[in-house]
């Protein structure tokens, strides 16, 4: 970016997984960073971070850290935020929340900006960062759903451990040793830290991601589905997702099928749409085995888009296998896309 007026940041949660991707995010793009608060709570506050070269103390996060500050990057937790974000914005910051504190509010834009950029401009102080899951989905499903036209989306997810937290890949980091040394697998943190009952990851899948709802729906499944038709400003758009976690560190993989409302769609239109679609690799050719996997998407700011499939039985059902850094488009990068976005649209 090039402006010259620098802007002040906090990041809430600085030391999480997300927290040090937003740092390293924000250092790739040259954002206009003036001071710089680095947030955490007191377990981590005094401890030291670099950023851009300098090294920041961390402090721990209060209604007060918001003084002058100007954009507050929160990632701490949902119960972080829903106390201290009304306090940030009231210091007159405007908030861009990771969590699902505020994301189904009414007032806060809940926002992908390849998807709904000007939603941004409603804002009344905080603005929500969709769930990782929903976020690669819908960016790559909306060009698709301006030109095709959609009535039902049923996706499938593959998610990384660092999608519940640093504590979660440390867990399928030892399992994963103690499983290969023969050792019985202890599991604390998930599929829910806290929760009444804990499996193992490591060489497993789990069928959890997030609380059980009343409907049966786990509550990261219904983010997909609620938050979907939010951003996309479909209500009655049909969404089922089913979300499971499985034994890698980074990047969720999605099997989304599609139908589309037009007639006559062919595959190589597919492709030529979602090549076209801003934030969208097609990396789709199985002349050539090419199709984006977790370990190829990790690190990358683009979400990636291969399987490519017409459906057998019905001739407007498309399959697609989405894949994206959910520590980067997931998160950190989408929020600093909304701060940028902030800042040249002077929406600030
Ligand atoms: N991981 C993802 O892919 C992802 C994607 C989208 C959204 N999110 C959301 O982002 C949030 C953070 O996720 P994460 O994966 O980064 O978790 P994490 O690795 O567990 O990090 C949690 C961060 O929150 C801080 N924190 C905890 N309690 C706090 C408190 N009372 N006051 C201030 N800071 C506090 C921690 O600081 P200490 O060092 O002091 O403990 C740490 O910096 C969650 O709400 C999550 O749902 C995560």
């Amino acid at each position: 970016m090039s402006e010259t007026k620098r802007y002040h940041v906090a990041v809430v949660g600085a030391t999480g997984a997300v927290g040090q991707k937003m740092l390293e995010t924000l250092e790739d793009r040259n954002f206009p960073v003036g001071e710089l608060k680095l947030l955490s709570s007191s377990r981590s506050a005094g401890s030291k971070m670099t950023f851009n070269g300098k090294e920041y103390t961390l402090e721990e996060a209060t209604p007060e850290s918001f003084e002058n500050v100007d954009i507050a990057l929160f990632s701490a937790g949902g119960s972080v935020s829903k106390q201290l974000a009304p306090e940030a914005v009231k210091h007159g910051a405007v908030v861009i929340d990771n969590t699902s504190a505020f994301r189904m509010s009414e007032g806060v834009p809940l926002v992908v900006p390849e998807v709904n950029e000007s939603d941004i401009k409603q804002h009344q102080g905080i603005i929500a960062n969709p769930n990782c899951s929903t976020i690669q989905m819908v960016a790559a499903l909306e060009p698709v759903r301006q030109a095709l036209g959609m009535s039902r989306v049923i996706v499938s997810t593959y998610q990384a451990v660092s999608g519940a937290g640093n504590e979660a890949a440390e867990e399928l980091r030892e399992q994963s040793q103690s499983f290969l040394n023969g050792k019985e697998l202890e599991a604390n943190i998930l599929p829910v830290k806290g929760d009444k009952k804990h499996y193992p990851i490591a060489f497993n899948a789990l069928p959890q991601i997030d609380v059980f709802q009343d409907n049966g729906y786990t509550f990261e499944e219904m983010k997909m589905i609620n938050e979907t038709k939010k951003i996309m400003h479909a209500p009655d758009l049909s969404v089922a997702a089913t979300c499971v976690r499985l034994p890698f560190f980074t990047s969720h993989a999605e099997s989304v099928y599609v139908e589309v409302e037009k007639e006559g769609v062919t595959v190589e239109q597919m492709k030529q749409l979602l090549e076209e679609a801003p934030g969208i690799v097609l990396e789709d050719d199985p002349a050539t085995q090419t199709y984006p996997t977790p370990l190829s998407a990790a690190e990358k700011r683009d979400i990636f888009v291969g399987r490519i499939r017409k459906d057998l039985d019905d001739p407007k059902g498309f399959h697609l296998w989405v894949v994206s850094d959910n520590l980067l488009k997931g998160a950190a990068w989408n929020s600093v896309q909304i701060a940028e976005s902030l800042i040249a649209n002077e929406w600030l």
